[in-house]
């Protein structure tokens, strides 16, 4: 939906909708994009990859025609294969898989690509990054997990750090660099100078009393950082 390049090396905010009133979701995003915002980050948790059940494809669908936001979904769901094509239609503009289900993570990659979509893989927090090895130069993104997938507002993970100075080294300058949960005004500047360059927050943004503020305020600390 987006024309803008996932190449371009800026720091970009990803609020995710988590953390929105969902009885207000149009309007929630809708501010936020007004707000300068690019990237939403939309959570799908299936209830059995991860301990929570969230939204799906008709939510993700109805949403298309009201935001021209980069639709970056985020599969915690046990198979991104059977579901990729769906959330393709339904107007995502990314799919980020989990490697812990993927035992053949290019043939997922090269699934998600074929279905009309860009690809992300992530990693859960007990996940090392050389898991990764396999698919890393076949992605458009790698999101690190700074908290164990499955509920907003958990405590960030510091030993993510040392996973994002790892891919650093191993990415190439037109893939992205993502980190997912915990991120907040404590813990932003470490997460960019140890390589991030998009930024998840769910409660840092939406769980705020004013989401625009504190997506300017998350977003010029990030730059400061750099
Ligand atoms: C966690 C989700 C996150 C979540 C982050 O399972 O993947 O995207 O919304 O929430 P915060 O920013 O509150 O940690
Ligand atoms: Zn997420």
């Amino acid at each position: 939906m987006n024309n803008w390049s996932l190449a371009q090396p800026r720091i970009r905010m990803a609020p995710s909708v988590l953390s929105a009133d969902f009885a207000r979701l149009k309007d929630e995003i809708q501010r936020i994009e007004a707000a300068g915002a690019e990237i939403l980050h939309l959570d799908v948790m299936d209830g059995h990859f991860v301990p929570n059940i969230s939204f799906g494809v008709p939510v993700i669908e109805k949403l298309r025609p009201i935001s021209k936001l980069f639709f970056d979904t985020h599969l915690m769901i046990t198979d991104p294969v059977k579901y990729a094509e769906p959330f393709a239609k339904a107007g995502s503009d990314l799919l980020t898989f989990h490697i812990e289900v993927a035992p053949d993570p290019m043939a997922v990659a090269d699934h998600v690509r074929s279905v009309g979509v860009r690809v992300g893989v992530t990693l859960n927090p007990g996940t090392p990054v050389s898991a990764l090895r396999p698919v890393i130069g076949a992605v458009d993104l790698v999101l690190v997990m700074s908290v164990w997938p499955g509920f907003g507002g958990q405590k960030f993970i510091g030993s993510s750090l040392d996973k994002l100075r790892d891919l650093r080294t191993l990415l190439r300058p037109d893939q992205r660099l993502e980190i997912d949960g915990g991120i907040a005004r404590s813990t932003i500047e470490a997460a960019v100078k140890a390589g991030a360059d998009t930024l998840v927050a769910g409660s840092a943004i939406f769980g705020q009393p004013d989401p625009p503020a504190a997506m300017a305020d998350l977003h010029r600390l990030a730059q400061a950082a750099l």
